[in-house]
Parts: structure tokens; sequence; C-alpha cells
């Protein structure tokens, strides 16, 4: 077996475009969570313009991640990360999150880094690398960046929440705040409490939905 290898991505890995879309579609249905829906023609854009890096194994796909900037550049948030299922609980994902976040504070140094998701493992991570909960008042106020949940099946509740709530929660990493460098061998931030987590995800879901 080859070593998965990760890279920015270029024009070589159009390719790849319409897996990746697959993958992220089939493991959101089988989570049965919402999340932004890509195409294969978005995922190219991103490519060109060096915006991407893919995880490959010889020539098999096995993980992808792209920056998307807001705000004029203010804010970067690091979205669509998927692993291929061949490839999960391998460590993979904190390795192109750790990459894709060294090379978005080389390519916008200046820029706060977010997230929001659902998802335990990538709040894991991000705590390991130093992101703070936040609520979504602290994140991009960019409408093209709220956008991106319409094809969410979350939508309505943000919308009804008036963008200030939903199901996912809101991650920001401040290079200001965070001066020295982050080591995702660390243990994760006090704030990363997977019990409590799991349990304020069923009361969002008792009350929101
Ligand atoms: C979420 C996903 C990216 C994780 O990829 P992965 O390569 O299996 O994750 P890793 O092996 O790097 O695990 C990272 C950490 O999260 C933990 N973790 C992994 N999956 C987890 C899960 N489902 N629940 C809780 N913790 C989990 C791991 O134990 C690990 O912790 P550690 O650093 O203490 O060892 C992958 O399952 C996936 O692509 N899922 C579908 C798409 C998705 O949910 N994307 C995120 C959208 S925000």
């Amino acid at each position: 077996m080859n070593k998965v290898e990760i890279f920015i991505a270029n024009e070589s890995h159009f390719d790849y475009a319409q897996e990746i879309c697959s993958v992220i579609e089939t493991s959101a249905k089988d989570r049965g969570t919402g999340i932004a829906k890509r195409t294969p023609e978005y995922i190219e854009k991103k490519i060109k313009a060096g915006n991407a890096v893919i995880a490959l194994n010889g020539n098999e796909f096995a993980g992808f991640c792209y920056i998307e900037a807001w705000s004029h550049g203010k804010y970067v948030a690091h979205s669509g990360l998927i692993v291929h299922p061949n490839f999960r609980k391998q460590g993979l994902a904190k390795r192109i999150k750790e990459f894709i976040f060294n090379y978005s504070l080389e390519k916008y140094p200046e820029a706060k880094i977010f997230g929001i998701t659902t998802g335990l493992a990538v709040m894991k991570i991000n705590s390991k690398l130093g992101y703070k909960p936040v609520t979504f008042s602290e994140l991009t106020d960019d409408p093209k960046f709220w956008a991106g949940c319409q094809t969410c099946t979350n939508f309505e509740i943000l919308k009804s929440k008036d963008y200030k709530m939903c199901m996912c929660t809101g991650m920001l990493y401040n290079p200001k705040d965070n001066v020295e460098e982050s080591n995702s061998n660390l243990e994760p931030e006090p704030w990363f409490k997977e019990k409590i987590l799991k349990r304020l995800k069923r009361i969002k879901q008792r009350m929101l939905k």
C-alpha cells in the first residue's frame, strides 16, 4: 500500500472533482446531517485558485479540503473537509487540517480562521489547533458565506434563528491570540468535552427542530 500524501491541489487533480463531490454527498446522507452541497465546477475553481489540498494514496483519492476567504480576506474558512471511508480513523483528517491550517496562515497571515460544524471529530481537531467556540456573531457576516448553507438540510433552522444559531458550532482561531505555534499533538483545549458536546447537540436537536 502507498503512503497517503497531502498536496496543494493543482489542475492535474481536476479529475478527482466528481469523486470528491460524490463522497461528500454520500457521507452527509449516511450521517443524516446537513451539509452544504458542492459541485465539481466549484471544486475545480478552488483548485485553480491554489486554495485546495488533496490527499492521495498513489492515484487513489483519500481526502480533500479547501480554503475560502470572506469579508475581503479578513476571515478564512476551511470547508468541504472529507476523508474517503477507506481512509478514516487513521489520523488523516487531522493531517489534512494541520496542512491546510499552516498553508492558510502563510497565505492569509492576517486572517482569522473559522469553521462551523456539527462533527465532533472536526471540533476535536480544531480545539487542538487552538480554535475557540464562539457565537455566530463573531464569525464573518459576509452573506455569501451564509448563502452556502442554503443547500444544508438545516437551513430553515438557521433562517428561523435569524442566522444567530443553528445545529453547527462556530469555531474561531485568531492568529493575534495565538502567538505560539499550534501543535495538534497537544491535548484538546479545555472546551472540548466530548460528552458535553454530544449532550448539547441532542438538546439543540430537540429545541431547534
Ligand atoms: C469527519 C472526518 C473528516 C474524520 O476523518 P478521519 O480521518 O477519520 O479523522 P481522524 O482519524 O483524523 O480523527 C481525528 C480525531 O477525531 C476523532 N474522531 C474521528 N471520528 C470521530 C467521530 N465520528 N466522533 C468523534 N470523534 C471522532 C479521532 O479519534 C481523532 O481523535 P485523536 O486526535 O484524539 O486521536 C471523516 O469521518 C469524514 O470525512 N466524514 C464525513 C464528512 C464530514 O463529516 N466532514 C466534516 C464536515 S465539517
